[in-house]
């Protein structure tokens, strides 16, 4: 990589950060709650199917890579915790696809921004399909079209 792409990628990642963090001020103590909100499902209500896999990675790379790393580990982004997204055992806010949901939706921590008003809930649930299928390999759903999309965890 270039200084000059690198530094562009960190301005673009800085600016990024700004604004989520302009949006946690007011949200952080509301998305707190809303982290709990139990009317979310824990289980993923999209059948699992390669298609839906598929339109979550096209968000993923849209909107997450950025911080998560084009492989969910977040390797690059050296001087920033995001967290690696392959590894369940590291997660802080729970392992469950509603856990998953909620933090993509309603955001995490101090600074995991609230996409609420990228995507739909339709659209975060393609995105748990497709988080499950860059985790451990028992965890991934089941690449099978016939009802038992995937496996549930706990
Ligand atoms: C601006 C950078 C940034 C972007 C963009 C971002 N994340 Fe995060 N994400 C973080 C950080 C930092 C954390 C760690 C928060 C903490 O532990 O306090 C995190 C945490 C998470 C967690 C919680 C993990 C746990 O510990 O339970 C999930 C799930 C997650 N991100 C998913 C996503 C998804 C899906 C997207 C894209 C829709 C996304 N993130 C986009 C920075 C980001």
């Amino acid at each position: 990589m270039t200084v000059a792409t690198s530094a562009l990628r960190v301005a673009t990642f800085l600016s990024l950060g700004l604004a989520a963090a302009a949006a946690g001020q007011t949200e952080a103590s509301a998305g707190a709650d809303q982290a709990r909100d139990p009317a979310v499902a824990a289980v993923n209500p999209t059948p699992y199917t390669p298609a839906a896999e598929k339109r979550g990675r096209t968000h993923y790379l849209r909107h997450c890579q950025i911080c998560h790393g084009f492989d969910g580990r977040a390797l690059e982004n050296i001087d920033f915790e995001a967290t690696d997204l392959t590894d369940p055992e590291r997660w802080r806010f729970g392992t469950s696809d509603g856990d998953l949901f909620r933090s993509t939706k309603f955001g995490a921590g101090l600074d995991m921004p609230p996409f609420e008003a990228d995507l739909d809930d339709e659209e975060i649930w393609d995105l748990v399909h497709y988080l499950r299928s860059i985790g451990p390999k028992e965890l991934r759903p089941k690449t099978s079209t016939e009802g038992t999309p995937h496996i549930q965890e706990n």
